[in-house]
């Protein structure tokens, strides 16, 4: 919850905890969660619901960190999967496999395989190929595999487009006029059963319609199949419910989210799933990085601190905007910058033409709104070793992840004989 992220005396905290104290644990850059964060801000989103009680599937691409996944599977909720490796970290948290989705475009028959062996609830299943290949592994195993099919609405979200996963044109899903046809080929294979619906439109979604719109094409479907004697039991409508990022912005309260939701499938048999990645976890870490240096540039002047884009890549990347503030509280005046890190790519900023109070070399800035697609999308780009983890709780705080030694990086790299 925002309150978990404050300043207090003078310093910015995580909850009980002055940044500061952890810098000089960790040093920067480094990722901050706040455990009580994570907790409130799921609290909302499962009061929001409580009703219906569905089934909430963390997405786990959002931030996969062990110690963020077990404060999930604590909670006792479900996991979004897309790939063997998450699978496989949910199960090292202690992650219920029967609360398991498994999606996206490219699953191997290795993934399907420990996916089937690990008992998950169903695939997500996003071609006649891939349902193929299942059937053929459910088989081969002497097992069952449940399924859903992704379908595309052919909705537009409204977001960036990279993040755009519900259109016509998109690789994701098939075609929702052609699923009637693949959910009676399903439901004839001997290593399938047929269990939802899915659809995931996109992220970072401030409007409530597109949702609600693709929901109902997805009950529509669930009627047809019943008339077709293919009776579903789960709705799962993604992830996508956007947050705050700035100062200002407004998304929808998962409450209203809830509400229109609730609306259309109070009425229906179906239990609703949920895939929420960034509403649980994207306000609820920071990255922390220090002031290497402050320089003029002809027109700019520029901060250039020890974090850089393959650390967070998104305003890179989708040209996303987070808060920047200093971990010192400056009442000073402020002055217009660009914040930048060190690698060599004009891409690698955080914010451009940014006031903020004026910072010295040695200075910790926090990027703010860092808790969903921020470690988890980070490289070692420029040969650059990724940056600790730290989760606190209350006035204590842990390293989740260790930062990583040069030797990590070079591990597995091998010179040729012939070169020696
Ligand atoms: N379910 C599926 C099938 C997804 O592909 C995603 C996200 C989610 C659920 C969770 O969506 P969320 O609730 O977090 O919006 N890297 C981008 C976001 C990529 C989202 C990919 N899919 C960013 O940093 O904005």
């Amino acid at each position: 919850m925002w309150y978990d992220f404050q300043y207090k005396g003078g310093e910015y905290r995580v909850e009980d905890v002055s940044v500061k104290k952890i810098v000089e644990a960790v040093g920067t850059p480094c990722y901050i969660y706040s455990n009580s964060a994570l907790e409130g801000d799921f609290d909302v989103f499962r009061e929001a619901f409580s009703e219906i009680s569905p089934l909430i599937c963390f997405s786990v691409k959002a931030n996969s960190n062990l110690a963020v996944l077990r404060t999930y599977a604590n909670l006792g909720i479900g996991f979004d999967v897309v790939s063997g490796g998450e699978l496989l970290r949910v199960l090292r948290a202690g992650g219920d496999p029967g609360k398991i989705v498994f999606s996206g475009v490219g699953k191997t028959e290795d993934e399907i395989k420990a996916a089937i062996e690990a008992g998950i609830l169903f695939f997500n299943v996003e071609s006649i190929e891939e349902l193929q290949v299942i059937n053929d592994v459910a088989k081969e195993l002497g097992k069952k595999a449940r399924i859903a099919l992704r379908v595309n609405p052919d909705i537009d979200p409204k977001t960036h487009p990279y993040i755009s996963t519900g259109l016509k044109k998109s690789k994701f899903g098939i075609e929702i006029s052609k699923a009637l046809d693949v959910y009676k080929e399903a439901s004839r294979m001997e290593g399938i059963e047929v269990v939802g619906i899915d659809a995931h439109i996109g992220s970072q979604i401030f409007q409530l319609d597109p949702f609600v719109e693709s929901l109902r094409k997805l009950i529509e479907l669930g009627d047809a199949l019943k008339n077709e004697g293919i009776t579903i039991q789960y709705i799962d409508i993604g992830g996508g419910l956007g947050i705050s990022y700035k100062e200002g912005e407004m998304p929808p309260h998962p409450k209203e989210y809830a509400d229109v939701i609730k609306r259309e499938i109070n009425s229906t048999p179906y239990k609703l799933v949920l895939e929420p990645g960034r509403v649980l976890v994207g306000n609820a870490g920071i990255l922390v990085t220090k002031v290497l240096y402050v320089k003029d540039g002809a027109s700019t002047k520029f901060v250039v601190v020890d974090a850089a884009m393959n650390d967070l890549i998104r305003p890179a990347f989708y040209d996303s905007y987070h808060e920047v503030i200093t971990v010192h509280e400056s009442l000073g005046d402020e002055e217009t910058v660009d914040i930048v890190g060190p690698v060599c790519e004009s891409g690698d900023f955080f914010a451009k033409d940014r006031g903020l109070p004026k910072v010295k070399r040695g200075d910790l800035l926090a990027i703010l709104s860092a808790g969903a697609y921020g470690f988890v999308m980070s490289s070692n780009y420029n040969t650059r070793p990724r940056v600790p983890e730290v989760m606190v709780r209350g006035e204590e705080f842990f390293i989740v992840r260790e930062r990583e030694a040069y030797e990590d990086l070079f591990r597995g790299e091998v010179i040729p004989d012939f070169m020696k």
